[in-house]
């Protein structure tokens, strides 16, 4: 990545008095502001970015990968994904990371910063890629699986392309949706066809919680509408006779994705808030035959929601983020019958599972929580890995990926089978999005 600019480099020192609140941990739904050490944190974060330790891994698998973005519709009832997918011949190259000012803008409102920090996010991250091509033509003559993943509280469409790569290089179609709830950092829309022709887009930013505000009616509104918008991304990308088009101006065949899509085997998955929308999802829409849901927050889901679903499901937990009181409501998905698997991923932190974490070096991750004391790598190929094993089980791909099936029981030196929380001791109330990461460890 290009070093920042000596005019964005004078601008953090000026502003540094400035900066209030700003702890990358905060990127965790249920997080803690840290006022310590802000600013030796944010000098080392700076010359992380300006050494360019940054690295998003490419696919473990046979295909080549390539990535588009695709709108359906206007208005904040559109669709918009990001979709990975296997592409044609051997292309080497590199796609923008975060693709627009606005995301850094939404990211600095989500750490609790002024603006000016998104400007400073913007020229540290702004010019970051990911291995994978953009917008090339896909890969046909084979129908592939489909995943729709739902991201976390305060990401977006782009920052899960360590997983959404992987996979596709597998041989997965990934869409991952971009949330109109409030729970992104921040999205955009076109409010109609002339907006959209003109480019003029209408941008939408993180909702706060309001002064004295209840979090779980809301997050709850908002998980039922994340998981209608997985279902209405699903009725979009297979509906082949229907006159759907890109609303964003992008040369890609989408008769021939709808066409290479195994209509009869899709999955749902998800991170974080993303990974309760699993569990919302698998419920409302029985067209999702398996869910994996990676570092799920429970807090959003409704009693009844959580032993009513039955299509398998798979947790894939950090060691570091899990706590009592959200263990004890994935167990109570657990019934006789249905498939409910889960580990954990020992030195993992919640962020291990979004690109965050290859953002910086080691150092530096460590001290942002992106990173925990695993290798980052490492960490990601379990969890792809084992999602892969779980996938070919429940959607009976005749594929190779049984051979991981030892890390869907957790046996691996880095895992641990089911979780490293003892839900016996204490019971707690389920953390909303300003607890704290620290306390888990108690
Ligand atoms: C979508 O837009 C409508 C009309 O502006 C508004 O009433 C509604 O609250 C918006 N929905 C969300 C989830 O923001
Ligand atoms: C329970 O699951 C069924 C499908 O198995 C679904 O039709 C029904 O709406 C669900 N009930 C609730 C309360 O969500
Ligand atoms: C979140 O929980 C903390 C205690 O853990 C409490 O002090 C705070 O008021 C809660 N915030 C919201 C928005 O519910």
């Amino acid at each position: 990545m290009r070093p920042p600019t000596l005019h964005a480099l004078l601008c953090l020192c000026s502003c540094l008095t400035l900066v209030h609140p700003f702890d990358w941990q905060d990127l965790n739904p249920v997080a803690h502001i840290e006022s310590s050490a802000r600013i030796s944190k944010l000098q080392a974060l700076m010359a992380a970015a300006m050494f360019g330790q940054t690295k998003i891994p490419t696919g473990n698998g046979p295909y080549s990968v390539s990535c588009t973005d695709l709108m359906f519709k206007y208005t904040n009832k559109s669709t918009f994904l990001r979709v990975y997918y296997p592409s044609q011949g051997d292309v080497h190259s590199e796609t923008i990371w975060i693709p627009n000012k606005e995301y850094f803008f939404g990211l600095s409102k989500f750490l609790g910063t002024r603006w000016l920090m998104g400007k400073i996010l913007n020229s540290l991250f702004g010019s970051m890629t990911a291995p994978v091509s953009w917008n090339s033509p896909l890969r046909t003559g084979e129908k592939y699986p489909l995943i729709v993943f739902s991201h976390g509280l305060g990401a977006f469409r782009t920052i899960y392309s360590a997983i959404g790569i992987d996979l596709a290089s597998h041989g997965f179609i990934v869409a991952v949706v971009e949330h109109r709830d409030g729970s992104a950092s921040a999205t955009y829309y076109y409010n109609d066809q002339s907006a959209a022709e003109i480019g003029k887009k209408t941008w939408l930013y993180l909702k706060t919680l309001k002064h004295g505000e209840e979090e779980v009616p809301l997050r709850n509104e908002q998980v039922q509408l994340r998981a209608k918008e997985c279902s209405q991304a699903l009725d979009l990308l297979l509906c082949v006779d229907c006159e759907t088009k890109n609303v964003l101006d992008l040369e890609f065949d989408l008769k021939q994705l709808k066409d290479s899509i195994d209509r009869n085997k899709i999955a749902v998955m998800g991170h974080s808030f993303g990974g309760a929308t699993v569990i919302q999802a698998l419920n409302d829409d029985q067209r999702f035959r398996c869910g994996i849901a990676l570092d799920a927050w429970m807090l959003p889901l409704a009693e009844e929601v959580l032993s009513n679903f039955s299509q398998p499901l798979f947790f894939i937990n950090s060691e570091r983020f899990q706590y009592p009181a959200n263990i004890i409501q994935m167990k109570k998905c657990d019934s006789p019958g249905k498939e409910r698997k889960m580990i954990t991923i020992k030195g993992s932190v919640h962020q291990n599972f979004a690109d965050f974490t290859f953002a910086t070096g080691k150092m530096i991750g460590h001290m942002f929580t992106l990173q925990g004391t695993i290798d980052s790598k490492v960490a990601i190929d379990l969890s792809n890995k084992a999602s892969l094993a779980f996938l070919q089980k429940h959607l009976e791909l005749q594929k190779d990926f049984d051979q991981w099936n030892d890390l869907i029981e957790g046996k691996d030196e880095n895992l641990i089978p089911g979780t490293n929380i003892d839900t016996t001791k204490q019971t707690v109330t389920l953390q909303n999005s300003t607890g704290t990461e620290k306390q888990n460890l108690d």
